[in-house]
């Protein structure tokens, strides 16, 4: 099934979308994007991905265009579409104007949405779990670009995935300057030790993913206790359940980790290196939020 874009309105495949070369978007990574998936068709927890997009654009000075635009265009894109489920990015750069750095030289934001048919990760991936490497890559420093900041550079991430890949990894997880565990190149992470779940604080330095916030919330709603805590990549080695979130791969298990930092590239098994119950029932409960929630 092909992949549709929306160009500043235009409904097109993706041989036919075109940004100019101008676009500060390409030229700088100076852009914002949410990346939103469907549930019965529908985007899921839409209003919390546009409050993440309309931080990120107060933080970085981007005018965005009305919510309802968006949302508009979004949801005509998806109709369109015709896919049972859709993954769909927003893409909103700053535009072009005259040439060099200057926010200021840029005249209007342009908008691009590309919606293409949902891929998720299979069952036996689920059964099996990740292997995730401790990137020697570190995470940006919040004084630098703040990695709260959902924007079109992701060169941080990039680099600490190659790592990874290289290493025959599925993904990575990156420390921040200090040492302490923050998050994966495009999830949130969280451990399980003696019952307790634990996860990284946002003012580390990380994405306030939306799947971390209901995974939270769902946590709770089952009584088990959950904590926010800086820790280094040893706690996640004792851990007896490592897991992450995101919106393609909701609640996703870690069975083991390879930490490249270590002369010999160290790989160790997490519990028993089998998915471990509080994380698949998350997943349970994290699909019975979106059966009551989501409208
Ligand atoms: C760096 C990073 N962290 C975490 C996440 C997870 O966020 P969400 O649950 O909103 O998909 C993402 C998603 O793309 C991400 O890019």
């Amino acid at each position: 099934m092909p992949i549709l874009c929306n160009v500043e309105g235009k409904l097109v495949p993706p041989e036919e979308a075109m940004v100019p070369v101008l676009d500060r978007g390409f030229l700088y990574g100076d852009s914002v994007y949410e990346v939103v998936r469907t549930y019965g068709g529908r985007p899921f927890e839409l209003e919390r991905h546009m409050l993440r997009m309309e931080r990120t654009a107060a933080r970085i000075g981007l005018d965005l265009p009305p919510r309802e635009h968006v949302i508009r265009e979004l949801t005509r894109t998806l109709e369109a579409s015709g896919n049972p489920e859709s993954y769909a990015r927003i893409v909103i750069t700053r535009g072009e104007g005259q040439f060099g750095l200057g926010a200021h030289l840029s005249t209007a934001h342009r908008m691009v949405i590309i919606v293409r048919p949902l891929q998720l990760p299979s069952e036996e991936q689920y059964a099996r779990g990740l292997q995730m490497a401790i990137a020697k890559t570190r995470r940006n420093s919040p004084l630098a670009l703040d990695p709260a900041l959902k924007t079109g550079n992701y060169l941080n991430n990039i680099l600490a995935l190659r790592e990874a890949n290289e290493a025959g990894a599925d993904d990575a997880i990156l420390l921040d300057l200090s040492g302490r565990v923050t998050e994966a190149t495009t999830s949130n992470v969280f451990f399980v030790q003696r019952g307790v779940i634990v996860t990284p604080p946002l003012a580390l330095g990380m994405l306030e993913g939306v799947t971390r916030a209901v995974v939270m919330e769902v946590a709770r709603a089952e009584n088990v206790m959950l904590r926010e805590e800086p820790h280094g990549p040893e706690a996640l080695a004792a851990a007896d359940e490592v897991f992450v979130s995101s919106t393609l791969r909701e609640v996703m298990p870690v069975t083991s980790l390879v930490f490249l930092e270590s002369p010999d590239e160290k790989t160790r098994q997490v519990g028993d290196g089998k998915p471990g119950p509080i994380a698949q029932r998350l997943r349970a409960g994290f699909r019975r939020y979106v059966e009551q929630n989501h409208r």
